[in-house]
């Protein structure tokens, strides 16, 4: 037992708490979507990530509303499509509207518009949050060189980056380069990038009574990586979040993180 028994958080610039462990929804389309976040929110989860491109937003925000949990609770993640670039604030204005609250907590550029930084759009995310629609502004999918290009030009460097990440992909030297550069990493597709029958996983899983998906989310919370498991189901939306119970070894650790590339 590690006798944690809540969702460890990470700050982020402006002194923003944001849960360590959230609800991913890409492919959760309306009622699915709705009933998933009513389950989560439930359960106890306080971070849920949507994104104008999964066209879900109303019924992310319906949920929490319908939750009855206080919007300030939950940490909202949406995200600007590239094809946006140009229409930032009509966006964002948008993507308020149907979330059906006056600010998200984490606003980010979805891609590198046309593969490339863009910091005239990160301009535009950096004023968004400057007039209190996002409490904090990062970016997803972006290199580390255009994580410092971004710097470069504003002097203000995004809060997180978004990318995916899983035992196969874990990659030590990005993660301390996120570090370095004081940028939080949040994995996603921490399921889709893992083979989650591979015995590695199920052989530490079955020594904690857990399940491969558990210790792989655990491992991204004990390499204080930002998790975002997407299920609808009710059953997976409550073992994803039921990993505090136990610990991984610094052993089992890097016997996961040896899964690279497998
Ligand atoms: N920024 C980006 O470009 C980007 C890209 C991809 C994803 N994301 C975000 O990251 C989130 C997570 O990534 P993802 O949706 O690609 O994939 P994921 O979370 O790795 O995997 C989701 C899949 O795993 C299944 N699953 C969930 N819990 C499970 C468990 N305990 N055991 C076995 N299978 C389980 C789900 O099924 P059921 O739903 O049927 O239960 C679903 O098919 C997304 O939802 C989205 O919010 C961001």
């Amino acid at each position: 037992m590690t006798g944690v028994t809540e969702i460890p958080t990470v700050r982020l610039p402006g002194d923003v708490a944001m849960p360590m462990l959230g609800l991913g929804t890409w492919q959760a389309d309306g009622g699915r979507c709705y009933e998933a976040v009513r389950h989560a929110l439930r359960r106890g989860y306080r971070h849920i990530d949507t994104a104008t491109m999964y066209r879900n937003e109303s019924d992310v925000g319906r949920a929490v509303r319908d939750s009855g949990v206080p919007r300030n609770d939950v940490f909202i993640t949406t995200k600007l499509p590239p094809s946006h670039s140009g229409r930032e604030r009509a966006t964002i204005e948008e993507s308020l509207r149907r979330l059906g609250t006056e600010y998200v907590d984490l606003w980010l550029i979805h891609w590198p518009p046309g593969g490339r930084a863009h910091p005239e759009v990160w301009r535009e995310l950096l004023a968004a949050r400057d007039a209190g629609l996002a409490r904090a502004v990062g970016v997803s999918n972006y290199s580390l060189r255009q994580l410092d290009e971004l710097t470069q030009a504003t002097g203000e460097t995004p809060a997180l980056n978004q990318i995916p990440w899983s035992p196969p992909e874990h990659d030590p030297g990005l993660l301390a380069g996120h570090r370095e550069r004081g940028v939080v990493l949040e994995g996603y597709s921490p399921f889709k990038g893992s083979d989650l029958r591979h015995p590695t996983l199920r052989a530490i899983a079955d020594g904690y009574g857990v399940s491969p998906a558990q210790v792989v989310l655990r491992w991204h919370l004990q390499h204080r990586i930002v998790v975002i498991p997407k299920s609808v189901t009710p059953a997976r939306v409550d073992e994803n979040f039921d990993v505090l119970g136990f610990a991984l070894t610094d052993a089992e650790m890097a016997r996961i993180d040896g899964l690279r590339g497998r």
